[in-house]
């Protein structure tokens, strides 16, 4: 995408506010996947590099306009201090006077993180005197925050209005992959979509079926198109209002010679109590049983199907990924990805990333996004607000 990026500007001495984001989990003070940190770095490095003074802006959960003790930033601060290997300041504010006088006081090449932003409810409502107060922090804008890039919030999109605005480098990368995916990418493409909503998943496939070979669908959704081909699905989760726009696809996908539809015709599924599992036609699963993951046959059409494919995206996981051993279809698909020579192949969605994560194979993906509902949005052809603010080249 032709989007200016920090390289594109001189940030050496001046102030940055740098969006990311940072919305991770914690147990027990350990954060539970970092990834989001890790992706941030080579932006956090070029500025440090560059002589910046560098301001960060982050959000963690929905506190919904106060104060919640265990949404504060400060351990995120500790965290991506040891990632980098130097100290990364961290206030209890993210406007006022301990927040001016920390920005004050910052040296180049030094960094600070704000407080969650969320504490205020004027950052979901992207107030312009709230923006206005968080740009004056700062002389430029650096949005890496592609995670965050679909809210339209005032640290997202506001304080846009008052300072030059830029994509980091994560940012960059993110809209190079996710965003040429979105849009164009090379042929053979095939789409992989998984998790549990048709309706999101329907309007991803309106935006690529006509430039798709391929569509595997699994998980969730993949009930519902067996549903649609008449299909009892015992007792799987489908959603009844979805029928009817699945065979769409069904009859579109006939209709041409250039694309074919994988719908699974077998499945892993198990009963009620979790303890009978068994891999089964879809035309043999009994009542009171539910699908949780692709069957074996189905994993080998969809491993051959993909051999000739120069680009795959992937959103949503093809089973019960967060209980094993139903995440064993994902892994085997994230491992299929991996595999796959010369082809450009894009992960997106917090699951679908944990898949990749959990099969060991995110450094064979091209890119493995760091959005879920913003590559979801992207991959629906929706342009995000946090993306639409930045300067074009
Ligand atoms: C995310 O984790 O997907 C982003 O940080 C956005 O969070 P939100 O859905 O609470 O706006």
């Amino acid at each position: 995408m032709n989007k200016k990026t920090v390289r594109d500007i001189d940030v050496a001495g001046k102030r940055v506010f740098l969006r990311v984001d940072y919305n991770v989990q914690f147990d027990d003070g350990q954060i539970l996947d970092d990834y989001r940190l890790r992706e941030s770095i080579p932006t956090l490095e070029y500025l440090r590099d560059q002589g910046a003074k560098v301001i960060i802006c982050a959000h963690r959960g929905r506190p919904g306009g106060k104060v919640v003790e265990e949404l504060r930033n400060e351990p995120v601060a500790r965290h991506l201090s040891s990632l980098i290997n130097c100290p990364v300041r961290s206030v209890t504010d993210c406007i006022g006077p301990e927040v001016e006088a920390a920005v004050e006081s910052l040296q180049p090449g030094e960094f600070l993180l704000l407080e969650n932003v969320r504490f205020y409810a004027q950052e979901e409502a992207n107030d312009p005197q709230f923006a206005r107060q968080l740009a004056s922090l700062a002389d430029v804008f650096v949005s890496d925050a592609f995670g965050t890039a679909h809210r339209a919030h005032a640290s997202v999109v506001g304080v846009g209005y008052y300072l030059p605005a830029v994509s980091g480098l994560l940012m960059e990368r993110e809209l190079e992959y996710v965003g040429r995916v979105a849009t164009d990418g090379e042929k053979p493409f095939a789409v992989i979509l998984g998790g549990a909503k048709v309706a999101d998943k329907l309007a991803i496939l309106k935006n690529l079926v006509d430039r798709a070979s391929l569509i595997c669908v699994g998980g969730g959704i993949a009930n519902t198109f067996l549903r649609a081909q008449g299909i009892d699905v015992g007792a799987s989760l489908f959603e009844a209002d979805r029928v009817e726009d699945a065979y769409e696809v069904m009859r579109l996908a006939a209709s041409r010679d250039d694309l074919r539809l994988l719908i699974p015709t077998d499945v892993v599924i198990s009963d009620a109590s979790g303890t009978r599992i068994n891999n089964v036609s879809v035309h043999r699963i009994p009542p009171g049983f539910r699908i949780l993951d692709l069957g074996r046959r189905s994993l080998e059409d969809m491993h051959e199907a993909l051999a000739p494919m120069k680009t795959v995206v992937w959103n949503g996981p093809v089973g019960f990924f967060e209980r094993e051993p139903f995440d064993q279809g994902s892994i085997e698909v994230a491992h299929m990805l991996a595999d796959l020579v010369g082809a450009t192949t894009v992960v997106g969605g917090g699951e679908t990333a944990a898949a990749v994560a959990k099969a060991g194979v995110a450094n064979r993906i091209s890119h493995v996004s760091t959005g879920g509902g913003a590559s979801l949005e992207m991959l629906q052809g929706i342009t995000l607000p946090g993306v639409e603010i930045l300067r074009d080249k």
